[in-house]
């Protein structure tokens, strides 16, 4: 068993003056007066803000999601975090661990337990396009510590976006954004028939190697890791962020979808494609193994060549 502090940074929003409070209810999809709350949402919520430090026994292949749940269940009811699945599968509680965005849920206590001493610094480092993420790379060797060394994991909410309360973000930028972009399938509607005009088969079918193109894409479920990984996108108002972005990527890359040219339209404003810095920090931790630079590197390209194309045909 490992004895381990969770430092966790804590935020309690001040509650809401009643002459604000005029969105209708939070859980309606559409308010009466207005969109969903994203042109009302304040940049930043005010509340008050602290550190807190639990102290747990675990062992070392806990995740820090099971961590949190003792804490809750054992010693404090009041700490926010948001989960669902518990694997991997939901993309609902993305948090800031040691700093990183990733998923609370899957990041196992002994890659993320650092000694508690100012002076260490974790070994993260970017990876080259193509290699695979490799969480042990920075995982302490927990054989080697002295004997009594403390040892800590640091929790914040997902950076980039408004902190609700604790470790909840509001990640409802990233998902108008990923709404805007119409992420579901266009078809042309042309259906195989018979001979005589009836419709013969109700799919659209498609290669092995038409599927290979997007299929991990597919597997990209809105977490939001890394969007708190851009220091671009910090709020999506200057970038659509690179979650949109792979929702894009992934139509265009699907032999059945037919409006390619909308799609690459709706990138070539300022926010879009030529937003993105290709910083690739929103490769590092995907959970589901996106080389997400390496995307929206081709899809920026798309983009570019389709600007181009427009530009000749309009000379
Ligand atoms: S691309 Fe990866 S990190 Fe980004 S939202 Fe999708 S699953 Fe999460
Ligand atoms: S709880 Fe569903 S992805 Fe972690």
């Amino acid at each position: 068993m490992l004895d381990v502090t969770l430092r966790i940074a804590r935020f309690t929003p001040k509650p809401e003056k009643a002459s604000r409070r005029r969105g209708g209810s939070p859980f309606a999809k559409k308010s009466p007066f207005g969109d969903s709350g994203a042109s009302s949402r304040p940049g930043r919520v005010r509340g008050k803000r602290w550190t807190q430090e639990y102290r747990v026994s675990v062992h070392a292949n806990d995740s820090v999601l099971d961590c949190l749940l003792m804490i809750k269940r054992e010693q404090d009811p009041s700490l926010a975090f948001r989960y669902s699945c518990g694997h991997g599968m939901c993309g609902s509680d993305a948090v800031a661990i040691n700093g990183t965005p990733t998923l609370l849920c899957t990041a196992k206590v002994r890659d993320w337990v650092k000694p508690d001493s100012p002076d260490f610094t974790a070994n993260e480092g970017f990876r080259p396009t193509g290699q695979p993420v490799d969480d042990d790379a920075q995982a302490l060797d927990l054989d080697a510590l002295e004997p009594g060394t403390g040892l800590v994991i640091d929790l914040a909410a997902l950076p980039g976006f408004p902190t609700q309360r604790d470790l909840i973000a509001d990640v409802d930028p990233m998902l108008d954004q990923i709404r805007r972009l119409r992420p579901y399938l266009e078809a042309s509607g042309e259906l195989k028939t018979t001979d005589d005009g009836k419709i013969d088969a109700f799919e659209y079918l498609q290669s092995p190697e038409q599927l290979a193109r997007y299929e991990l894409l597919s597997n990209c479920i809105a977490c939001g890791v890394c969007e708190g990984s851009c220091p671009v996108y910090a709020g999506g108002e200057a970038f659509v962020g690179p979650a949109a972005m792979i929702t894009v990527s992934r139509f265009l890359n699907d032999s059945r979808d037919s409006i390619a040219d909308d799609r690459l339209d709706s990138l070539m404003g300022s926010d879009g494609a030529s937003a993105c810095q290709s910083v690739r920090a929103c490769s590092m931790h995907c959970p589901k193994g996106i080389d997400v630079g390496e995307e929206l590197w081709q899809t920026i390209q798309k983009v570019d060549a389709a600007r181009k194309a427009r530009q000749t045909a309009d000379a």
